[in-house]
């Protein structure tokens, strides 16, 4: 099954020209979009100020052993309360765009629109009104895995109800917030919310179906945004003139060896499973990879089942979900090595439908979060494949980032590093390769609540100091850096 992005690891080959280490240097165009990102669980405690109504993470936290430490989200960074204090930072950064997400459970306490929570809308108000005031671009995730909890009381994204549920909700929003919001993501990594939510079940809801679950949700999660983005498109694109996409992430990955093609093969089946699950189908051909299709298929077929456990779309919906992306948002953070295996065992873990095994690759770093560590020429290599594979987007990147750990002092060497080769390599893929990169908004912000790991580690070009009830913020060395690097538009000579 070929595929032209499979050029990239010829590009980037050991033995090409390319060349891994150097320092390119040089400066973005002007108006590129510098930013930092933040999501709504992960700084606004207030989780049940003013009537907000309570989240997935909310019920998963509270239960003890699931986050380190029993950690939650109750006060996090206390954002709700603390708007000058965020904006204080982003404009000591100089930003020119703030990317952050709305908790729907503070909008619809219930998830649906009757529920509506005046007090929350009012909150986001405050904060749209406030960046706008000192020019900062607001970027807006529309859901960022904090589901309404009554919504996951009705199976969550297993439901397909909640298709129409998610667009009355971003309907909503577009109609509220759209005179200023411009730039809008409905989902951040879909890829998470199915596979982590119900597959390896490590995320609420907790659901550990590997064989079927996230596949049956990644289709509904398509068709939700899908429906969000002709919402846009229908009711507001007109008076409002805003771009809609959604937030994929990718770990780059290289083949075990790039001369055997069954390797790159493998590979390249690895992406198409992680990002092309959800970027094909919107910025292709509203279909699935053929990858994925035929991997599932008959793994489907070698376990005795009729019928695939991909789930397919008929024309209609393709052609529904075929170009809902108006520019190409991604994650990224790590990159990996891949080895083909065949694999024919019950599905349990996520190498299985694809038959490969995922390993580190050589020279990357560790980091305080195990599963990122870091390899800058990764995302370079990452941002060809996308210009390659879909026909060379308008990209921004949306989070990109590195965690310490929150315990030990230091001088933030790392991040500093972090950011320096990263924005780098990612002036490579614009300057040398023709990438079209228009925007990259660096995680965090601030040190936040991180998922599983609680306030063990932090992504912050901040400090919090969540034991103090204030939550003050203090700037890291690497804020400074961000700050010479956005004043200067990058590196220049
Ligand atoms: C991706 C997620 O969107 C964000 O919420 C998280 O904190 C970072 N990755 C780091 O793990």
């Amino acid at each position: 099954l070929p595929s032209k992005s499979k050029v990239v690891w010829e590009k980037f080959s050991p033995q090409s020209k390319f060349q891994k280490k150097l320092y390119h240097y040089g400066t973005f165009p002007v108006g590129f979009q510098w930013g930092v990102s933040t999501s709504a669980y992960q700084i606004e405690g207030g989780w049940n100020a003013d009537g907000k109504g309570s989240s997935t993470w909310d019920t998963f936290t509270h239960k003890p052993g699931m986050i380190q430490n029993n950690d939650n989200g109750d006060v996090a960074c206390d954002s709700y309360n603390k708007i000058e204090e965020d904006l204080y930072m982003l404009r000591a950064l100089k930003v020119k765009t703030y990317r952050f997400s709305l908790s729907w459970p503070r909008i619809f306490p219930n998830g649906y629109r009757a529920s509506l929570n005046k007090k929350g809308v009012d909150y986001y108000n405050r904060l749209i009104d406030r960046l706008i005031r000192y020019n900062i671009t607001p970027m807006v995730t529309l859901h960022h895995w904090d589901l309404p909890q009554a919504l996951q009381d009705i199976n969550g994204w297993d439901n397909i109800t909640m298709i129409d549920i998610f667009n009355d909700y971003c309907d909503f929003c577009y109609e509220t917030f759209g005179d200023r919001v411009k730039f809008w993501m409905t989902f951040n990594q879909p890829h998470t919310i199915a596979w982590v939510g119900y597959g390896l079940g490590a995320f609420p809801p907790n659901i550990k179906k590997p064989a079927d679950a996230p596949y049956r949700v990644a289709h509904n999660l398509l068709k939700a945004h899908a429906s969000a983005y002709h919402t846009y498109d229908d009711k507001y694109r007109k008076t409002q003139h805003g771009l809609v996409s959604i937030s994929l992430n990718a770990d780059w990955v290289e083949p075990l060896d790039v001369n055997i093609p069954r390797e790159v093969d493998a590979a390249d089946r690895a992406l198409q499973f992680q990002l092309g699950w959800f970027a094909h189908p919107i910025f292709k051909n509203g279909d699935y990879p053929d990858a994925m299709k035929w991997q599932v298929g008959n793994k489907s077929e070698l376990q005795g089942l009729s019928e695939s456990r991909l789930p397919s779309f008929t024309e209609g919906e393709k052609a529904y979900i075929q170009g809902t992306a108006d520019v190409f948002c991604i994650n990224a953070y790590t990159t990996r090595r891949v080895h083909h295996v065949t694999s024919r065992l019950s599905p349990k873990s996520y190498e299985f439908d694809q038959d490969i095994a995922i390993k580190d690759v050589e020279d990357s770093q560790e980091t305080a979060v195990k599963e990122l560590r870091t390899a800058a020429w990764g995302l370079r290599r990452l941002l060809n494949w996308i210009k390659e594979e879909y026909g060379n987007p308008e990209i921004y990147i949306t989070e990109n980032g590195v965690s310490t750990n929150t315990a030990t002092t230091d001088d933030d060497t790392y991040r500093i590093f972090f950011l320096k080769t990263y924005i780098d390599e990612a002036l490579k893929a614009h300057n040398l390769d023709g990438v079209q990169l228009k925007g990259y908004t660096a995680w965090s912000l601030m040190d936040a609540f991180e998922w599983l790991n609680g306030y063990s580690v932090g992504f912050g070009l901040h400090h919090v100091d969540f034991k103090h009830p204030d939550r003050p913020r203090t700037p890291k060395r690497s804020a400074h850096y961000y700050y010479d690097i956005i004043r200067d538009n990058g590196f220049p000579l």
